[in-house]
């Protein structure tokens, strides 16, 4: 199936007339010439529309008993994996992500909902001991409210679900602004979620542009209609929404970019670590936020990581995403113009191996090996960079597409400083087999998640997945820890005893005897 599909925001439901904010065609990124989507975007007065009927849906779905609006979670899975190549083909189209990889990321929609079906039916709250006799002290879990989800392009479906499928079982309603060059896999999605069993205006779709979703932000936070933003996406703008939510005193969800470190000590397992590097580094086309940023090897084992490394990266397969290829197509246009200027990062000192040659595969500038028609999509040279220092701009910058830095280091405390001075902390890795290394890196590195042995990407789905620094704000999506993004802890206390019993005044006091001493 592969028609162009006219893409609209869908308020209750229901596709929005006009394009207020513009009309996109989204090709697909790995054969130009076949256009995936048309989308007509909102505008700023569209993302209002969307939150003012999250807000007035909201109250009825929190009043939907825990463990019904946990069907609604189930349903959704369920639906997810009776589409699943549907989805997982959809998404290959529209970003170019390898087909594999597309189905691992639909595979972790289906897992998200099955963790979370069940919380419908804990939400657990706590029974609390008071200091008063007949009294006792309650604390429950309060949705809270209505809530915007922002979301990137790269994992389309996978980290809209970490943000969107806990919220609603927690009940709050849902605007979900997708990245507007996925629209195709968005409304699907989308799709799939008004078909759960959710009532009307619990879930929102608004399709549209960055700016003038920061502007509907605004409106909506002034308005009163926006009680929570969830954002995936650049430093730079999650600043700015940090920004206008403390000044509604919000804390937004923040999961920023990343300068992913993965650390391979003297005594690693070399071919393992190649392994990961070449995942991480290169999967998604480089395009997540977990992808490997520096691998930062000791001085010994460089000379050999970097053999095998080279290797493996020249000998990839890379090419026509729906074949068995290491990486695709960059996502979208916008994301070429930007590597292409990373790639003027690289200095004299560096050293480049990877590939035959840098910069956009074509008959003139060709990849050994390439899967398919490179001049039919927009493909990408891998790149490694070797010679990294701690001052280089490219050290400090995320390199959104397939390159790889390279640093060494003589002592732990040098590879610490590596690891942590351009201040992201995504992810990281250590490869050895020594547990004092990997206790001490686990202790000293910033990351929010790292791997040992493994690599730089690869989440689970329940472990709570966020970062630190330039990566956000603390907050953690997934597993448990989601909970607290999405619900306030209320605290009740009930005394039955009939009078008033003031806290910390009319509390009895065990008399001690401080005098009393054991016998000689
Ligand atoms: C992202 O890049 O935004 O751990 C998320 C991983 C994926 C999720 C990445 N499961 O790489």
């Amino acid at each position: 199936m592969n028609e162009t599909r006219t893409i609209t925001s869908l308020l209750d439901g229901r596709p929005v007339e006009g394009a207020p904010g513009g009309t996109v065609t989204i090709p697909n990124p790995a054969r130009l010439d076949q256009t995936v989507a048309e989308a007509r975007l909102g505008d700023a007065g569209t993302f209002l529309e969307a939150c003012r009927r999250a807000k007035a849906a909201q109250p009825g779905w929190a009043g939907v008993p825990a463990p019904v609006r946990g069907q609604a979670i189930q349903h959704l899975g369920r639906l997810v994996e009776q589409n699943f190549e549907a989805l997982s083909q959809l998404i290959t189209r529209e970003i170019g992500k390898p087909i594999t990889e597309s189905r691992g990321e639909v595979q972790e929609v289906v897992d998200t909902c099955n963790f979370f079906l069940g919380e419908g039916r804990r939400l657990y709250g706590q029974t609390v001991p008071s200091e008063m006799p007949d009294k006792q002290l309650f604390t429950f879990r309060r949705p809270v409210g209505a809530a915007s989800i922002v979301t990137a392009g790269n994992f389309p479906v996978a980290v809209p679900s970490w943000y969107i499928v806990p919220a609603l079982v927690c009940g709050n309603t849902i605007v979900w602004k997708p990245a507007e060059y996925t629209p195709a896999t968005a409304e699907a999605f989308a799709q799939l979620i008004l078909h759960a069993g959710i009532p009307t205006g619990v879930f929102q779709l608004v399709l549209a542009e960055g700016a003038p979703t920061f502007e509907g932000i605004e409106r909506a936070l002034d308005e009163g209609m926006l009680d929570k933003v969830g954002f995936t996406g650049s430093s730079d703008v999650g600043k700015r929404i940090g920004e206008l939510c403390g000044r509604h005193l919000q804390s937004p969800c923040l999961e920023l970019g990343g300068k992913n470190p993965l650390v391979v000590m003297p005594d690693a397992d070399l071919d393992l670590a190649v392994e990961g590097a070449l995942f991480s580094g290169f999967g998604t086309a480089g395009q997540r936020c977990t992808s490997l940023g520096t691998a930062i090897v000791h001085r010994d084992v460089h000379d050999d990581f970097m053999a095998r490394f080279s290797k493996a990266v020249t000998d990839a397969p890379i090419g026509d995403p729906t074949q068995e290829v290491l990486y695709g197509p960059m996502i979208s246009a916008r994301f070429c113009d930007r590597f292409e200027h990373w790639l003027e990062l690289i200095r004299p000192h560096h050293t480049v191996s990877g590939s035959d040659g840098i910069g956009r595969i074509t008959s003139a500038n060709p990849r050994t090996g390439f899967v398919g028609e490179p001049e039919a999509g927009m493909y990408y040279h891998p790149v490694i960079v070797d010679g990294v220092t701690i001052d280089d701009d490219l050290y400090r910058t995320e390199t959104f597409g397939p390159l790889v830095g390279i640093a060494s280091f003589d002592t732990s405390d040098q590879a610490i400083e590596l690891a942590n001075t351009h201040g992201y902390g995504l992810s990281s890795s250590i490869y050895t087999n020594d547990p004092l290394s990997v206790f001490h890196f686990r202790d000293r590195i910033s990351a929010g998640m790292v791997s040992v042995n493994n690599s730089t990407s690869g989440a689970e789905t329940h472990l709570p997945f966020g970062g630190n620094g330039r990566s956000g704000n603390g907050s953690r999506l997934s597993g448990l820890w989601v909970l607290d993004q999405f619900t306030r802890w209320q605290a009740m206390n009930w005394d039955y005893s009939g009078h008033l019993q003031k806290a910390q005044m009319d509390t009895t006091e065990l008399e001690a005897d401080p005098g009393f001493r054991l016998p000689d």
